[in-house]
């Protein structure tokens, strides 16, 4: 029998397993959890492995805001610096699924509490693991799964956003940052480098020159107004923090509002630049760019813009 961790979203992941599911079968640990949990009972969302957004979290909070229309989660480590455990990396994933598998949802917002949005995967974790480990269990391949996700992510950065914190923003589609935020790569001061994408992000981000610099020294952080002027990020929000995630949350909304399948297939053609190279990503686009003319949504756009008004999008 498999015993499933607290909070592990490959529970409801595996349809296999969720087939042969009864109360007898597992463990009290399973139990408890599985109690302690509100489940999303769509099965598009039991079948790719989503945790109902709004579920309890040890190390994060998640609630869909803005009429619905948005997902707001939180990293909520502050007294470590939103340090990126494992637990917090399944949380997060499992809470992102769950966002992306609600209909309602058309854009999710992910920021950290306290001063940090996140300073780095763990180390008191990494501590102890062996390259043994780390072949047998790549645990931080997980975190490739919040690239993944199909509906924009937005990152709000404020504060230190280094190492994995720095990757994790990173794998967001726009950047919005605070006056305090820090972006930087120290893995080499502790003897280690990137393993979360940064040293394929971050040269395409920031230019191979200053990439290498912040990637080989440890150091030369890159503060909010810098991270803007090379195009890390796409705007400084001045003020407090609440005041960037709720400019954050806004253009989530915004984007909301426009028809999903667009979004996706934007996101999507966008994403085709990182992937591929410049002719593949082109095809890839253009592809997109003839699907949308089978959307409802494309015709009324169109149509609304000739007539003057307000598209009302059905996201068909
Ligand atoms: N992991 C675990 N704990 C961390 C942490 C991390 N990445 N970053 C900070 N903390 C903890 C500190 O240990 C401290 O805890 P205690 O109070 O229990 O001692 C608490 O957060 C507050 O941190 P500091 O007292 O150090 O705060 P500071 O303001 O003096 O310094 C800092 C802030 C410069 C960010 C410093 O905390 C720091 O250098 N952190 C580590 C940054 C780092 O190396 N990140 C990369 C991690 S490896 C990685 O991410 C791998 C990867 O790419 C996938």
């Amino acid at each position: 029998m498999e015993v499933v961790a607290p909070g592990f979203p490959e529970f409801v992941a595996n349809p296999r397993r969720n087939a042969g599911f009864s109360p007898g079968n597992i463990s009290s640990r399973s139990c408890r959890w599985i109690h302690s949990t509100r489940f999303v009972r769509s099965s598009v969302v039991s079948s790719i492995g989503a945790r109902d957004p709004e579920a309890s979290y040890e190390t994060i909070t998640a609630e869909v805001v803005e009429s619905k229309s948005v997902g707001l989660l939180m990293l909520n480590r502050p007294q470590v610096l939103n340090a990126l455990s494992e637990v917090c990396m399944r949380e997060v994933v499992a809470a992102l699924k769950g966002f992306d598998a609600l209909p309602e949802v058309g854009a999710i917002v992910i920021s950290g509490k306290g001063k940090a949005f996140a300073a780095g995967v763990d180390i008191k974790e990494l501590k102890n693991k062996t390259m043994v480990d780390l072949f047998v269990n790549p645990v931080l391949d997980q975190w490739n799964q919040v690239s993944r996700i199909r509906k924009p992510l937005i990152a709000a950065v404020n504060g230190y956003a280094l190492g994995g914190g720095c990757e994790l923003a990173m794998m967001c589609d726009i950047i919005l940052v605070g006056e305090k935020a820090v972006f930087g790569q120290p893995e080499i001061k502790i003897g280690t480098i990137p393993g979360m994408g940064g040293t394929q992000r971050l040269i395409r981000e920031v230019g191979k020159s200053r990439a290498m610099e912040m990637i080989l020294t440890g150091e030369r952080f890159m503060d909010a107004k810098e991270a803007c002027q090379r195009g890390l990020a796409s705007r400084l929000i001045e003020g407090t923090n609440e005041e960037l995630v709720a400019e954050a949350v806004a253009m989530a909304k915004n984007i909301s509002g426009m028809s999903r399948p667009a979004v996706i297939m934007a996101k999507a053609a966008v994403n085709a630049a990182y992937e591929s190279h410049l002719e593949e990503g082109v095809k890839r686009e253009q592809a997109f760019f003839g699907a949308t003319f089978g959307l409802e949504d494309r015709s009324e756009g169109m149509a609304a813009f000739i007539e003057k008004r307000k598209p009302n999008f059905q996201n068909k």
